[in-house]
């Protein structure tokens, strides 16, 4: 069963303008690649592309790069954004790759592979690997940490809340860990040569604001919002207003460092 989300204009908006992706990860995708094979590389596919950001930052090492997704909502967000030219865009199903089989150098899937049908996917990325292609299927933990001068661990408590109070609208689909998904596809590959990574802290500085936008668009701040828009409004404005008071700010303009957790895992078709 694979699960169809983030279908909304709203949804896609919202993570064209908020969701970033690491140029730390794909830096160490290519280095894992280039001890697999040192050559030009032809081909990427990014399976549940979303808007593009993770894809269009592949765009320096292949000749080509496709990303793919189900949602026509969120491939119009892709394609309005800056596109490099050797980037294009393809709707379909992680689980039916338009692609020939054995000519897609790598495929990644970047905070998207809890939501397909990942059995499906799994031999879907084979079929369409060279031999030698790789495959790297990234993600993060929800627990977003924040640093901001002596008061870390009051902003990181009132982060804590908020999670918590999103919790029970996390989607059955997704189990209690993310972690565990991941290292279970991670188990369920059959390529002798891999590895699993866990966890790369990424940093960046980032207005608050821009931080509550990443939650809200989580899935289960989705589904909260959908169920009682009233409720998600107030725990943002809730959250927003803490953090701000603990930062002794006055504006959620305010910069702050957020600490993404990711955890990765990296194969080589043998
Ligand atoms: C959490 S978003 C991640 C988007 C992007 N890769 C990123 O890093 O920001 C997950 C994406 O996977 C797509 N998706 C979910 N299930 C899918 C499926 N079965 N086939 C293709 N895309 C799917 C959704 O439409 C959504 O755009």
């Amino acid at each position: 069963m694979a699960l169809r989300l983030f279908e909304g204009k709203d949804h896609a908006a919202a993570y064209l303008q908020y969701r970033v992706s690491p140029h730390e990860l794909i830096c160490r995708i290519m280095d894992y690649m280039e001890t697999k094979m040192p050559k030009q590389f032809d081909l990427a596919v990014d399976v549940g592309c979303g808007s593009g950001q993770g894809t269009i930052l592949l765009a320096p090492y292949f000749t080509k790069v496709v990303g793919t997704d189900v949602s026509p909502a969120q491939l119009k967000m892709a394609v309005a954004n800056s596109i490099p030219p050797n980037v294009s865009y393809r709707q379909c199903s992680a689980e039916e790759l338009p692609f020939a089989s054995g000519g897609v150098d790598l495929v990644t899937a970047m905070t998207a592979a809890h939501w397909f049908d990942r059995q499906k996917f799994l031999l879907e990325a084979d079929r369409v690997l060279r031999p030698g292609g790789c495959l790297a299927l990234l993600s993060y933990s929800m627990d977003m940490e924040l640093e901001y001068g002596d008061v870390s661990n009051t902003l990181n408590d009132i982060c804590k809340e908020f999670y918590a109070a999103l919790l029970p609208y996390r989607n059955p689909y997704l189990g209690s860990s993310s972690v565990k998904i991941y290292l279970d596809m991670f188990d369920s590959c059959p390529y002798p040569d891999k590895e699993w990574n866990e966890c790369l802290r990424v940093k960046r500085i980032t207005p608050l604001n821009r931080y509550i936008g990443m939650v809200e668009t989580f899935s289960s701040y989705q589904i909260l919002q959908q169920k009682d828009p009233v409720e998600a409004e107030r725990l943002s404005n809730e959250a927003r207003n803490k953090l701000m008071s603990a930062m002794k700010v006055s504006s959620p303009d305010a910069e702050v460092t957020v600490i993404v957790k990711y955890f990765y895992w990296l194969a080589c078709k043998p």
